[in-house]
């Protein structure tokens, strides 16, 4: 039976991270997987984390079985953060699933248990994973225009013009914050245009939201998933706690369904329990809780958002050295895009072939679409970052 089995293509992300560890080269720089790091290399357990994990090995009681859907606390306490008041929580039906990709993973379920024949539509470019999962499950996949390989932003006509010929029924794959892997994201302007389109043509979003605070604040970048949801009948959400609450091997995400009445929010809770029970049965409880400790004690948020807010100013400090340096190497403006881009990832918008001169001569790590992790420098690294790119001729 093994033998049957063909190769798969390897996560050209994870990929990376394999070369990376393997070069022996003592100058080398990490720009490729999406993980914060400070300013000497290390990606730290938050103070908060620390203190919650500490209070959970003194006080908890118990490892037995929580609920299917998880702890009904996180998932209040997940609902709160991203959504405040903009939803009726009646309408709003939630799991805990093993970090992002677990809520990115039940959703596209969820739509193809409900709508076999519904297509997803994605950016171009998206989180390569997104459409390897879309291809796993053999769901019809269209890529809509999204980055402008001119001025690194949002090509916001090509966007609309293309989500123009979705048919009712499709679901529109959206970035809710710091688009992985551009760091191009629509103004709210550009939001509403999308959600007018979007109720015009009975499309269905599913926002993906990983970054909350890492772009410009925990409720800006929520501004977006809270105006989508509050505007539209129907509404997919996946949400991550591995970047902002620096829980990645956790494994602690969430997945909301938001449902045009109250009415079908039980049947499609069941149905969400329902794909936990088949995919994993109960999902990981330790990182959920450690959330829920800090998101519920006033002092332990508190030191939570503190430390979040250094993280996303020193990745804003590091973009604007970046632009500058760049500025001031190449005698040009062209690499002002850095500075206006969010969150963890900025696309450079060069070719493979520049990437892989960059890995070659310099040692410098950045996945083959040149996106770049800013996280991954620091006041050393920025300047010999910003010499191979003008060096290599981007
Ligand atoms: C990334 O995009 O680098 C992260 O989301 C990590 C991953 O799983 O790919």
């Amino acid at each position: 039976m093994l033998t049957n089995l063909k190769a798969q293509p390897a996560d050209k992300i994870l990929a990376l991270m394999a070369m990376y560890r393997d070069d022996p080269r003592p100058t080398k720089i990490d720009l490729g997987v999406g993980v914060y790091k400070n300013a000497e290399g290390v990606t730290p357990v938050m103070r908060a984390v620390k203190t919650a994990e500490r209070r959970l090995v003194e006080e908890q009681t118990t490892k037995s079985y929580v609920a299917l859907a998880g702890d009904p606390a996180f998932s209040a306490a997940m609902t709160d953060l991203l959504l405040a008041d903009s939803v009726d929580r009646a309408r709003i039906a939630a799991i805990a699933t093993p970090g992002g990709t677990g809520a990115v993973r039940q959703a596209f379920e969820l739509i193809k248990g409900a709508s076999p024949t519904a297509r997803v539509w994605v950016s171009n470019p998206t989180w390569p994973n997104h459409v390897s999962i879309l291809n796993h499950l053999q769901i019809e996949t269209v890529k809509y225009r999204y980055f402008d390989t001119e001025t690194r932003g949002v090509d916001f006509d090509g966007m609309i013009e293309d989500l123009n010929a979705a048919t009712p029924g499709d679901v529109v794959l959206l970035h809710g914050c710091c688009h992985n892997p551009t760091g191009a994201n629509l103004n709210l302007t550009q939001w509403q245009s999308v959600i007018d389109l979007l109720n015009e043509k009975g499309l269905i979003p599913m926002i993906d939201i990983a970054y909350q605070g890492f772009g410009d604040g925990l409720e800006e970048d929520a501004a977006a998933t809270r105006l989508v949801a509050s505007s539209v009948p129907e509404c997919l959400i996946a949400a991550s706690c591995s970047k902002n609450f620096g829980v990645y091997r956790e494994r602690t995400g969430m997945l909301m369904a938001i449902s045009e009445n109250a009415d079908n929010t039980a049947v499609t809770q069941g149905n969400l329990n329902h794909l936990n029970r088949q995919n994993y049965s109960f999902p990981p409880d330790h990182g959920a809780r450690v959330v829920t400790t800090i998101l519920t004690d006033d002092a332990l948020r508190a030191d939570w958002a503190a430390e979040l807010e250094e993280t996303r100013l020193s990745m804003l400090n590091l973009r604007e050295q970046l632009a500058s340096e760049l500025q001031r190497l190449s005698g040009s403006d062209r690499f002002g895009f850095l500075a206006q881009h969010r969150g963890m990832f900025s696309q450079l918008g060069t070719t493979p072939d520049m990437v892989e001169r960059l890995r070659a001569e310099h040692g410098i790590y950045m996945v083959s679409d040149s996106r770049l992790n800013i996280a991954g420098l620091n006041a050393v690294t920025v300047p010999i970052l910003a010499k191979a790119i003008v060096e290599t001729g981007i």
